[in-house]
């Protein structure tokens, strides 16, 4: 039997508990297709923090390394101040492991509410390709006289030719496999950003003229993005950007298919290790009571496994969500009101495997 071992980072708040929900997904379509999950649980996160004054040492991530995937809950603590877990753990395993895809789907499944006006599930299913290793998030830059009313700061939108050339390289790959409108939107800004933006915009012309006839080529600036994310998504198909572009426009994007209680997210590195995780964050006012949406989490084991291979695993767990929304049993996607527990949504899905 196949067999993969899987670190867990349940992490803050709410995290470990749809994590744990996600297990039981992945464990029911994984017994399912004849693949087992060997799991191992790391306690990185606010707790620790407090107590150890560690985020994720050297040999931490060495050890997380060692496993064939990393499913992470959510990091964010409120006693801990903002910035510390967020860039000491989170950013810092993006990095190390050079996770170079932020893949998010934005898909709306059924019987969930977005609130677009007249869209349904036939007009919200993109992927958005976020760049998840330069850009303004290298922290390239600096400041000088600060304090003083001269200070001086900057934060470099920081590209090489190849970090562009792998990512946009990826994303024709996904458009290809989708095989739906078979177009890649390039996302940027190069009528302002004329460097950057126009590596990116030669990269993403020459790749597709060389190795993607068969991939439509379309661009949008960023700001007409988030303009047509709300006003005809059914335009996209998928959507390769920056790093903090993206980041910007998948949480309007997590809006449009119904909220944080759905949004997956992969942070893969297609020949190393990735890391998974509901986007939504730690959730801290709900943690413990049973009332936070797992669904998130549960797409993101689908997301796992899919990038692992298991691609029937993985396909079993997306027909499974679908299924438990289509039978209207789950009220809300919102935490306290999907008219069950945080445990019984994962049972449902598990029972539709
Ligand atoms: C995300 C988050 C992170 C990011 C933060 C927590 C550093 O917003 O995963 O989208 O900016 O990438
Ligand atoms: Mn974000």
């Amino acid at each position: 039997m196949k067999s993969y071992n899987i670190a867990l980072m349940g992490g803050d708040g709410t995290g470990p508990e749809v994590l744990n929900e996600g297990v039981k997904v992945m464990d029911a379509a994984c017994a399912k297709h004849g693949v087992k999950l060997n799991y191992t649980n790391y306690d990185f996160g606010g707790e620790r923090y407090l107590k150890t004054g560690e985020t994720l040492t050297q040999s931490n991530i060495d050890e997380l390394a060692k496993h064939d995937s990393i499913f992470l809950g959510a990091i964010g603590h409120p006693e801990v101040k903002p910035g510390i877990l967020e860039v000491g753990i989170l950013l810092k395993l993006r990095f190390a492991l050079d996770q170079y895809i932020n893949l998010r789907p934005v898909k709306l499944y059924p019987n969930v509410e977005t609130p677009l006006k007249d869209k349904g599930p036939e007009h919200i299913d993109f992927v958005v390709i976020r760049e998840n290793s330069g850009g303004i998030y290298t922290g390239m830059g600096g400041a000088t006289m600060v304090g003083t009313q001269n200070e001086v700061a900057t934060q470099v939108m920081c590209y090489t030719r190849p970090i562009v050339e792998r990512c946009v390289r990826y994303a024709y790959e996904l458009t290809r496999k989708r095989n739906k409108k078979k177009t890649l939107t390039l996302v940027h800004k190069n009528n302002v950003l004329t460097h950057v933006g126009d590596l990116w915009v030669r990269v993403h012309k020459e790749v597709g003229d060389a190795d993607y006839t068969d991939i439509k080529q379309d661009y949008n600036h960023v700001d007409a993005c988030t303009m047509w994310m709300v006003k005809s998504p059914e335009f996209y198909d998928v959507i390769v950007t920056e790093n903090l572009f993206g980041d910007i426009i998948t949480d309007l994007g997590a809006m449009v298919q119904g909220g944080m209680g759905i949004a997956a997210g992969g942070n893969i590195n297609p020949s190393g290790v990735s890391m998974f995780e509901p986007i939504g964050g730690s959730a801290p006012k709900y943690t413990g009571q049973n009332i936070i949406n797992p669904l998130a989490a549960i797409c993101a084991g689908g997301m796992m496994l899919d990038t692992l291979g298991e691609t029937a695993a993985a396909a079993a767990i997306d027909k499974a969500v679908n299924d438990a929304l289509s039978s209207g049993k789950i009220k809300s996607l919102s935490a306290g009101r999907m008219g069950m527990g945080t445990k019984e949504v994962g049972d449902l899905v598990a029972s539709l495997i």
